[in-house]
């Protein structure tokens, strides 16, 4: 298979990234990161969830972030919705692109929204039908698509038959989510080829965590399969509050690093967002997840000192 030329990166780290954090971010500080990034040219920023505050209190504050939005043309700002509620106070804020979420696996689906697969489905179907018609686009994510932290391995077979399930209901992209880091190289290939006999490569996006550090291993694997859609998070921000031992999503400066190195065009600039990558981590008082992020500063740093100029 062909690697494509060109790879759209979603940027998830004001929503995975920041979901996880204790302490409560004000908005301004929220917004500041939203609209570097886009800067930076990332095509989209998922910039809030519209979830119960008393599940994820960091994002309780969404419909703000969306109202006081400043919003470039041409990029997309998705939101998570959970259910109808969370899905009508998305629309009054203004959002236009949602993104649904089912699990792969039982355990994490009462853990992370409280209810079976089936259940579910039950709830996510309707909220599909009413976002497309009121204009929105939607995409879904299906979590724990290798491994549940509560009920071990899962099947591929399983993951292609929910996301074959999001595209039948509506959705423009499903992103597969390994929620808990663990997939390697080939578990990846393997499961790719085999959503791909449910639906096309161009419907499937990347969603790594980087627990294990095989985020960009695993992205390669993933080109090498046909994808061209990755989620990031930059600095590597982030984890899954209902799934116990993830870190953060595979960080947005390294897989700049990867792609570019392999000629493959993403239309981001790669210093923006290492800048944006070590104000936010600095602001969290973290360290900065992303080792490109770290190299590529430092390297500036240095061509920019005195020392190293004539
Ligand atoms: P529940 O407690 O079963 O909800 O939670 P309920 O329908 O019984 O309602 C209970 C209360 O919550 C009610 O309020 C509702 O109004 C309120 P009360 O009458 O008690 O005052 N409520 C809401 N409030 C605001 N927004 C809403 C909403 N819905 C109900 N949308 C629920 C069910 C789904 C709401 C809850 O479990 C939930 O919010 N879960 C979200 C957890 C979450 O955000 N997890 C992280 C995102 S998923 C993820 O990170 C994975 C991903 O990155 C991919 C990957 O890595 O795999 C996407
Ligand atoms: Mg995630």
């Amino acid at each position: 298979m062909r690697r494509p030329t060109r790879v759209r990166l979603v940027e998830v780290g004001p929503r995975d990234g920041l979901q996880n954090e204790a302490e409560i971010l004000e908005p301004a500080l929220k917004l500041r990161l939203i609209e570097d990034l886009a800067a930076a040219g990332l095509p989209a920023v998922e910039a809030g969830s519209f979830v119960s505050p008393r599940w994820v209190p960091q994002m309780a504050a969404s419909a703000e972030i969306y109202q006081r939005l400043h919003r470039r043309p041409g990029t997309a700002y998705p939101a998570l919705v959970p259910n109808d509620t969370g899905l009508e106070a998305a629309l009054a804020a203004g959002v236009e692109e949602v993104a649904v979420f089912i699990a792969a696996s039982e355990g994490f689906s009462r853990k992370n929204i409280a209810c079976s697969v089936a259940e579910s489905l039950e709830r996510v179907a309707p909220v599909i039908g009413r976002a497309r018609a009121r204009g929105l686009r939607v995409r879904g994510y299906v979590s724990c698509v290798v491994a549940c932290p509560y009920d071990g391995a899962v099947d591929p077979a399983r993951v292609a038959e929910l996301a074959a399930w999001l595209v039948a209901q509506g959705c423009y992209e499903v992103s597969l989510g390994d929620t808990i880091g663990v997939g390697t190289a080939d578990a990846v290939r393997r499961l790719i080829a085999r959503v791909a006999e449910a639906i096309p490569r161009q419907r499937i996006a990347m969603h790594f965590h980087d627990t294990y550090g095989q985020g960009v291993a695993n992205i390669l694997a993933s080109l090498d399969e046909g994808i061209a859609v990755f989620d990031s998070s930059v600095a590597g921000l982030g984890g899954c509050p209902y799934a116990r031992g993830a870190t953060g999503n595979v960080a947005t400066e390294d897989v700049l690093h990867l792609l570019h190195g392999l000629g493959i065009e993403t239309g981001v600039d790669a210093l923006a967002v290492a800048r944006a990558g070590a104000w936010i981590s600095a602001r969290l008082n973290r360290p900065n997840g992303s080792r490109a992020g770290r190299a590529l500063l430092a390297a500036t740093a240095c061509s920019a000192s005195p020392e190293t100029q004539n």
